[in-house]
């Protein structure tokens, strides 16, 4: 049976489906011998390549895994500066994996890494809607008024965010995460369905509460709970349905 490229190439675990479709696009892609164009297919007993490398076109076994990502390091598969990269994290697994979304390089908590393009492609296309928690720190303490507009949607480089939950948590005894502040903070817990660059960092910055540290605690109904900093786990297959839950 022939099945389109990107879909192939996110089966082999060579990328998300979207990045695979964007490497058919740049021409990178060739089946037999000729550079593919986007709905190409191919199948068993076709040689597909990326970059002139052999792409196996069999099924490979889906993995899924959580990682508490630290600050300190970036979400890409290579770093041109040498910065540690979430795939270092998780350097056992023989397989290759990509990370589902992205962490900036300072926020730190759950992450996934799998794969499985089409399962990543649930959880980061916006059509989707996959809730995600994070705790973010804040300066000063923000107003029922500021709060309201940063549910309501804010205007971010020209468009505005979706509608989304905020609320202030009660201060707690716990251990502070990240970077200490001088003056008045506030701790949020912050839900949004969308996943633009930076975007839980700029929502605060445009109500005037910058964020001082920030971390993603759980997506869709799966929690990071109290898996260490730095250390990642398989998910079972309840837990992969469960990151694209509804809450
Ligand atoms: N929003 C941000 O600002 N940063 C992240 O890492 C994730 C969401």
């Amino acid at each position: 049976m022939e099945i389109r490229l990107q879909k192939l190439l996110a089966n082999a675990g060579v990328a998300s489906r979207r990045k695979a479709e964007e490497l058919i696009v740049a021409g990178r892609v060739t089946v037999n011998g000729v550079v593919a164009e986007l709905g190409g297919k191919a199948g068993p007993g076709d040689a597909l390549a990326v970059d002139g490398q052999p792409v196996a076109v069999d099924e490979p076994q889906k993995i899924y895994i959580m990682l508490h990502k630290p600050e300190g390091v970036v979400t890409t598969v290579t770093d041109p500066f040498n910065r540690t990269t979430v795939m270092d994290c998780v350097s056992e697994i023989e397989e290759r994996l990509f990370p589902v979304g992205r962490l900036d390089y300072d926020t730190s908590g759950l992450l996934l890494l799998t794969n499985d393009g089409d399962w990543t492609n649930s959880l980061t296309h916006p059509r989707h809607e996959v809730r995600k928690t994070y705790i973010a720190v804040v300066k000063g303490v923000p107003t029922a008024d500021e709060l309201r507009t940063f549910r309501q949607g804010l205007e971010i480089e020209g468009r505005r965010t979706s509608r989304c939950e905020v609320e202030i948590l009660p201060p707690k005894h716990d251990k502070p995460f990240g970077k200490q502040a001088t003056g008045p903070t506030a701790k949020l817990r912050i839900i949004i369905k969308e996943g633009r660059n930076r975007q839980v960092r700029k929502m605060c910055e445009a109500i005037g509460h910058p964020v001082i540290s920030l971390k993603r605690v759980a997506i869709g109904g799966l929690r990071l709970d109290n898996l260490p900093r730095g250390k990642w786990r398989h998910l079972t297959i309840q837990e992969v349905k469960l990151c694209l839950a509804k809450s």
